[in-house]
């Protein structure tokens, strides 16, 4: 896979690509991650990327021209799947976006700023808009590490364990059972007997029991959505 994110802050995206899973998946050539400053796309002197509104109202709107010209070019060199386009507005990323995203071959990420982007940008050339919550961040480059981290751990290989992200919270809409390491008893607390057993049908049957005890205390709408 490919990812082609477009932004005004690449030195605040970087870092979550250079460590542990996803600098993994990089290194294994699994994915490859590509930052395009929109600056570098500017058409003026001073390398705005900006402008204030028509209309009036507070807030400055991302032009539509750099972000034409950085797209066009990407467009030119490859296909890509889908250009998502990060904002609050968007719909809320789960694991199923996650899961979708993750088979494809090349995406664009572009992240908004300030108002956001001028509403042709959003007509013309974004095909899924994506918001990682209600709630509203400074720009979208958090939430695309956000996002890419979701999608990249799903990419065959980049995890060691193939079954782990299989088992995750979320993947049958429930959430995970909890979990525990050594030492068997801590300060006289101890670990559920069952995952002492050896019974490994047994500790399945309790490790399911535990996900939908759980998912029913904390997300009985994740329940109600797949009439469990
Ligand atoms: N940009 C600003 N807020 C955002 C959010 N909640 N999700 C995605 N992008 C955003």
């Amino acid at each position: 896979m490919r990812i082609d994110i477009i932004t005004v802050l690449p030195e605040l995206l970087k870092s979550p690509f250079d460590a542990s899973i996803l600098k993994r998946a990089i290194d294994k050539d699994l994915v490859s991650v590509h930052f395009h400053n929109l600056r570098d796309y500017s058409t003026n002197n001073y390398k705005t990327v900006d402008d204030y509104q028509f209309g009036g109202g507070a807030g400055m709107v991302m032009m539509i021209e750099p972000i034409d010209k950085c797209i066009r070019k990407l467009k030119a060199q490859r296909n890509y799947d889908e250009v998502i386009y990060m904002t609050p507005d968007g719909v809320t990323l789960d694991q199923g976006i996650a899961n979708s995203l993750s088979l494809y071959k090349n995406l664009i990420i572009l992240c908004g700023h300030y108002k956001g982007v001028d509403q042709r940008v959003r007509d013309l050339f974004v095909t899924k808009e994506i918001s990682i919550g209600d709630y509203v961040l400074s720009g979208g480059e958090l939430g695309a590490a956000v996002l890419c981290d979701a999608i990249i751990r799903l990419i065959p290989g980049v995890l060691n364990d193939e079954t782990s992200a299989l088992t995750d919270s979320f993947q049958d809409d429930l959430l995970a059972p909890p979990v525990y390491t050594r030492p068997a008893d801590y300060k006289g607390h101890k670990v559920p007997e069952i995952l002492l057993s050896g019974n490994f049908p047994k500790i399945e049957q309790w490790r399911e029991e535990q996900a939908f005890q759980r998912t029913k205390e904390r997300r009985p709408d994740l329940l109600d959505k797949n009439n469990l």
